[in-house]
């Protein structure tokens, strides 16, 4: 099948531009290894307050083990701006209220556009309650908007929501995959992620163009410090060859984990300019073997998404991924169906549910060979 698939939004390479992406790789090396020393501890004391459940020496100290400076060069991590330290100050308060008795916290983020009344931000809602005994996770949502109508949209709906602003950008309609303002806040997305791991939670990242049907922690696995979902799953849960998709992954949080976090961000800059799912991809094998990090990969036949829909079984599914998808209004249309199958599926007789039953082909999103894909398959 074609390969391009790296994106979670979709299954191409695009072309585009950033700001910053004109400097030569080789420059930006170099200045991320002369800021080694002094952009390790300028990063942690950045994020605010001392994390209160990982020692400090865990947050910026140097790699645990056989590390590599142009690795190591947290301090390049263009995302850490003083706006977004400000913000997640909050954090700590917050997080107490949302995460489940065992220190895990479910965060998905949204826009305008996704969160406004019968977009995404319901649909994902919805799922939790037409799923399997999982309505009670969404007191465990933290949503994060990323812009003020958006913190409006979500609060009107739900528990936990969380203002990021990202400055300067304008987030607010529905963004274009790949586009700058895409990219900058996938960035921003993980500069949170790596202080909840700061403050000693464990999180589950979902994208809000999953829906949800059955609990997926029955599928993290103990051993991990990161289970992820897959574009491509080969069948090995621990091989490195799978595709992750990092539209939806969990993370224990260890001295191991915030460092991971912190590489990744910080590998933004080697390969500039892109999304943090293809930088991951592109590190998942330094990351497993300099830091030891133990990365699972979780099987699409549960974990599914459009990619890769028909090797997927209702019967067996966790959650649907509106992935090889272009547009709002496709996903909001191929997502409403899943939830109509179902919810069909689950007023079976259990004689009936016993029997294989696979998921549709979605109707306006799909993988790049039966789909017109205009950009590069
Ligand atoms: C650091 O890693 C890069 C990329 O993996 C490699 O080319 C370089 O040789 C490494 N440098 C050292 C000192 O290990
Ligand atoms: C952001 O974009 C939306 C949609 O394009 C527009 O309606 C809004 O006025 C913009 N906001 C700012 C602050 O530029
Ligand atoms: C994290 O690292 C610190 C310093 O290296 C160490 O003292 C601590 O035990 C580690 N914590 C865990 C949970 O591994
Ligand atoms: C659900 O079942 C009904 C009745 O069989 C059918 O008409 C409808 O198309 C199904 N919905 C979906 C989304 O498959
Ligand atoms: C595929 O998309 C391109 C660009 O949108 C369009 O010009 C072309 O006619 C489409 N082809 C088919 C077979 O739909």
């Amino acid at each position: 099948m074609g390969l391009g698939l790296g994106g979670k939004e979709a299954c191409q390479h695009v072309v585009f531009f950033l700001v910053g992406a004109a400097l030569p790789t080789a420059l930006l090396v170099l200045l991320a290894s002369d800021r080694l020393g002094e952009g390790l501890s300028t990063i942690s004391s950045s994020w605010g307050p001392t994390p209160t459940q990982l020692p400090a020496s865990a947050v910026g100290g140097p790699p645990a083990q056989g590390g590599n400076t142009t690795l190591s060069a947290g301090g390049a991590a263009p995302t850490a701006t003083h706006a977004q330290q400000s913000e997640f100050a909050d954090l700590a308060e917050l997080l107490p209220k949302v995460t489940t008795d065992d220190r895990t916290v479910i965060i998905t983020s949204v826009n305008e556009a996704f969160a406004r009344p019968g977009s995404l931000l319901d649909v994902f809602r919805e799922s939790f309650r037409a799923g399997e005994g999982i309505e009670h996770l969404l007191n465990h949502v933290l949503v994060v908007a990323v812009d003020d109508a958006a913190f409006a949209h979500c609060k009107a709906v739900h528990p936990h929501c969380y203002l990021l602003e990202v400055k300067s950008m304008n987030l607010s309609s529905a963004n274009k995959f790949m586009s700058e303002a895409y990219v900058e806040l996938v960035w921003t997305k993980l500069s949170l992620q790596q202080r909840v791991l700061e403050l000693g939670y464990n999180f589950l990242f979902t994208d809000v163009d999953i829906v949800w049907f059955r609990n997926p922690f029955w599928h993290m696995s103990m051993f991990a410090d990161m289970t992820t979902s897959s574009d491509i799953f080969h069948g090995d849960a621990s091989s490195l060859d799978n595709w992750p998709n990092t539209g939806f992954y969990y993370v224990k949080a260890t001295n191991r984990s915030v460092e991971m976090l912190r590489r990744w961000r910080a590998a933004r800059a080697r390969f500039p300019p892109n999304h943090e799912q293809a930088v991951f991809n592109e590190i998942k094998h330094e990351l497993a073997g300099d830091l030891g990090v133990r990365i699972r990969f979780l099987d699409t036949a549960r974990f599914a998404g459009f990619c890769q829909i028909y090797h997927s079984d209702i019967g067996a599914a966790c959650t649907m991924h509106a992935n090889c998808c272009f547009g709002l209004s496709n996903k909001l249309y191929d997502l409403r169906e899943v939830l109509g199958q179902w919810r069909n599926f689950t007023g079976l007789t259990p004689e009936e549910k016993s029997r294989k039953f696979l998921w549709k082909d979605p109707t306006k999103c799909g993988s790049p060979d039966k789909k017109n894909w205009s950009i590069n398959p």
